[in-house]
């Protein structure tokens, strides 16, 4: 493939959060003028540009992007029809006002990278998913389909759509790993249910070379799983997180009691998954520092 330097200026949206922090700093440190999008910044980053409103910000002349990563976050609490309102409109809206104002720029960003979820092949036992692969009907697959349909419909030709099929961010500063780690380390990272379903994780650091790597890659486009090569079942991630913080991982979480404590998080993100391949990465040659999650959770936690 033919790589080209990134562009000169990003814009990202949800780049406040846990996995818009890796990039902002990625980016930044690659010499890209990054403007992030923030209902409230709490912490700004030296060099980086805040505005509130799409309004506030032109691409300007010159090679530019976008990358849209907001969303509610779906771990903070039960879910309700209120807040499912705000998963969706935190991503389908927010995907829309992204895609007007990309159409509506003099200077067209050439490329949008826009978020989605391994949630979109729903739930589907122990298939191995492509990016080929057909999605199962569900809370989670509407949403992610309703999130990429939005970044589709209406995006002008001249903008590049590379839509990231996330799977579970492993990071030491967010996501769900620092979450796992108090039960983990009391040695009761034990099986959720029965720890049959599979987990498609990625190390935080794979995922933002993958943004970069979409950015310098012209010929890239579509849909791409944003996993690492080696997914394995939710029983066996227990069992390494425990090797590798030297505790037992045995005492189980079972099925009712998760349900009890979550809800329908637990029963759609926890309790059942999907067992994703990256082929369309892998296929152009993207290559992962982490593709083995004990290595990964060691340089995490080590
Ligand atoms: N972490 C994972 O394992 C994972 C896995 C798959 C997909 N994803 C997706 O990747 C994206 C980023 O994940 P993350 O872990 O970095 O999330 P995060 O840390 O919770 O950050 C979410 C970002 O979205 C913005 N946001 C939150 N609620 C919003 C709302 N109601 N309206 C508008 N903006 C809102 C926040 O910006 P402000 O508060 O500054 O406005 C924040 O920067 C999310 O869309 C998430 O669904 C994450």
């Amino acid at each position: 493939m033919n790589a080209v330097p990134l562009p000169g200026s990003v814009l990202v949206t949800g780049g406040t959060g846990f996995i818009g922090g890796h990039l902002i700093a990625a980016l930044s440190a690659r010499g890209v003028a990054v403007t992030v999008l923030s209902r409230s910044p709490r912490e700004q980053h030296a060099g980086v540009t805040y505005i509130q409103s799409l309004d506030d910000f032109q691409a300007p002349e010159g090679r530019s992007a976008v990358v849209n990563l907001a969303g509610e976050p779906l771990n903070s609490g039960r879910w309700n029809a209120s807040r499912k309102a705000l998963f969706r409109d935190s991503r389908v809206n927010m995907t829309r006002d992204v895609v007007a104002w990309c159409n509506a720029q003099r200077y067209t960003p050439e490329t949008l990278v826009s978020g989605s979820a391994i949630g979109w092949y729903g739930h589907r036992g122990d298939e191995i998913l492509t990016e080929v692969s057909a999605g199962a009907s569900g809370y989670s697959h509407q949403l992610c389909s309703d999130w990429e349909d939005a970044a589709r419909a209406g995006l002008a030709d001249n903008t590049r759509l590379c839509l990231l099929r996330t799977g579970v961010v492993l990071g030491a500063d967010g996501g769900p790993l620092p979450e796992m780690l108090g039960p983990a380390k009391a040695g009761l990272g034990g099986p959720l249910g029965g720890g049959a379903q599979w987990w498609s994780w990625i190390h935080v650091t794979d995922l933002v070379s993958m943004m970069l790597w979409l950015l310098e890659n012209p010929s890239c486009s579509g849909v791409f799983n944003g996993t690492a090569p080696n997914p394995l079942r939710q029983g066996e991630f227990a069992r390494v997180l425990g090797k590798v913080l030297q505790r037992p991982a045995f005492i189980p979480l079972p099925a009712p009691v998760a349900r009890l404590m979550l809800g329908e998080f637990a029963e759609e993100i926890l309790l059942k998954g999907q067992r994703v391949e990256p082929a369309r990465v892998l296929a152009h040659g993207f290559q992962f520092e982490f593709p083995s999650l004990a290595p990964a959770l060691t340089d995490l936690l080590g």
